[in-house]
């Protein structure tokens, strides 16, 4: 049977449907199934908060008997390894429906093409590839991670009519309105991770959370690139570090051991560049809670076992992060080192004491920051700038996505320039949509691959 026009639609629905738990199934993919049978939805799920159940399942359990001779709508390629849960093409085949419609084939080693064999091995019709761009773009944060052993990453920026980012000394200036902050909200919502640079977080002294109600328990893991140990003990992101995690990502340079340190273990970088592209099939990823999303996906209380300062690969003991080969650590460029040690060591305790995790790993190499990202169960990483942290992404070619809104305000002579505009977007980057919200426009751009 060929792919029609109704697949497409409910297809489409799937992917609606399976975008409500981003952000919210911990390192697995938020999928989205329908069961349709003679044109009527008869079952659909999402992927359960904090991964599972799958989708699967839960749509089949929905539809009971009518599953038979049905159609499946699946967002991605159904699962066929026994791990945490049994495989859902088992299901699917138990259930008797007829039919299977996917999006997105899986990349993971353990399911890649084994899913839609057993489902053709079973007698079932299987389409694959059915409105796969927009599957792919609902699944990005799990794709990036599971093909490039990192984080999929969006840089948001909002310029002034006048092409500034901010005023010099001035903290936060308002350059967009309240609807392009609420839509603001919802990407946080989705995201497992926020990062911004030492200077946005001294300046605007941000939260960083989401305040949407309703939406508060989803605010991301909250990162700073701070060399030096700069955040200041009376900032917000210090005060509430309790409620939703903070990373430093601190220079080598400040390391406390490093002073002992002869040379960096060899092993740290390997075990986490191997553990993350998810081919070692015992590696079984953390939750949200464990990566220090600091909230059990399921409940408002605080995850107990937060993670404490350390690697950020591995979130344990406090090493650094191996640097590239042919590099020392404790580049000059890894930021100001505090000449006193004393000072340094104090505010380090001060930090911890408040419940902020320091890692060290120099925070100009974004390209080894984001794998151990990825190790740590994050899949999607929100940029909000400043200037000089957004330039360091893109040229690090480390950036999927743009989000550009862009504001009728003016800033002036002492703005901060921002790093593009919509007339000189980098290189290698597709113009997706514009959106308006209220005043202020959004461009949306997409790393062409
Ligand atoms: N409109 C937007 O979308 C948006 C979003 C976020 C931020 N902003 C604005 O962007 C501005 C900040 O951008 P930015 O490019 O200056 O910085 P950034 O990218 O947030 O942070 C990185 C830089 O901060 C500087 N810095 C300042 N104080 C520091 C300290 N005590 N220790 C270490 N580094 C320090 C460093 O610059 P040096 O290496 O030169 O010292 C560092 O390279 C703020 O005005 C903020 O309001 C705008």
């Amino acid at each position: 049977m060929s792919v029609t026009p109704h697949d497409e639609s409910f297809m489409a629905a799937a992917i609606r449907l399976s975008r409500r738990h981003l952000g919210r199934t911990a390192t697995n993919p938020s999928v989205g199934c329908l069961i349709v049978k003679d044109g009527v939805i008869v079952g659909q799920a999402v992927t359960a908060l904090g991964g599972r159940p799958h989708a699967e399942p839960q749509a089949l359990a929905e539809a009971g008997e009518a599953a038979r001779g049905a159609t499946a709508y699946v967002t991605l390629e159904p699962c066929s390894h026994h791990g945490k849960t049994p495989p859902c093409a088992e299901a699917l085949i138990a259930s008797g429906v007829a039919r299977v419609v996917i999006s997105v084939t899986d990349p993971d080693p353990r399911v890649s093409g084994r899913g839609i064999s057993m489902l053709r091995d079973a007698g079932i019709e299987v389409d694959a590839g059915v409105l796969e761009a927009e599957g792919r773009r609902s699944l990005a944060g799990y794709l990036t991670r599971q093909t490039k052993s990192r984080p999929y990453v969006t840089l948001k920026l909002a310029v002034s009519a006048d092409g500034m980012i901010g005023r010099a000394g001035e903290g936060q200036v308002a350059i967009t309105g309240p609807e392009a902050r609420a839509e603001v909200q919802a990407l946080r919502a989705e995201t497992d991770a926020i990062l911004v640079g030492i200077g946005t977080a001294i300046s605007d002294d941000p939260l960083l959370t989401v305040r949407t109600p309703g939406l508060e328990a989803q605010s991301p893991i909250r990162i700073v690139l701070d060399p030096s140990l700069a955040l200041p003990l009376t900032s917000k992101l210090v005060a509430t570090a309790r409620d939703v995690p903070v990373i430093l990502v601190a220079s080598e340079q400040v390391w406390p051991l490093s002073a002992d340190a002869e040379g960096l273990p060899p092993s740290v970088l390997a075990d986490y560049r191997g553990r993350a592209t998810g081919l070692d099939p015992s590696f079984e990823p953390p939750t949200k809670g464990e990566v220090g999303k600091g909230r059990d996906p399921n409940s408002l209380a605080p995850v107990s076992n937060k993670s404490t300062s350390g690697n950020v690969a591995q979130g344990a003991s406090p090493q650094p992060i191996s640097p590239l080969v042919g590099e020392m650590p404790g580049r000059a460029e890894g930021g100001t080192a505090p000449a006193d040690a004393t000072d340094l060591d104090s505010r380090r305790a001060a930090l911890e004491a408040a419940g902020v995790e320091i890692v060290y790993c120099n925070p100009y190499h974004p390209e080894i920051l984001l794998p151990a990202l990825a190790t740590r169960g994050i899949s999607s990483l929100l940029v909000e700038g400043g200037a000089k942290t957004a330039r360091l992404f893109l040229e690090a070619g480390l950036v999927d996505r743009i989000q550009l809104y862009q504001a009728p305000v003016t800033i002036g002579a002492d703005g901060i320039e921002s790093p593009f505009d919509a007339t000189d977007i980098p290189s290698g980057f597709a113009h997706m949509g514009t959106r308006i919200f209220g005043a202020d426009r959004l461009d949306e751009y997409e790393r062409e691959s």
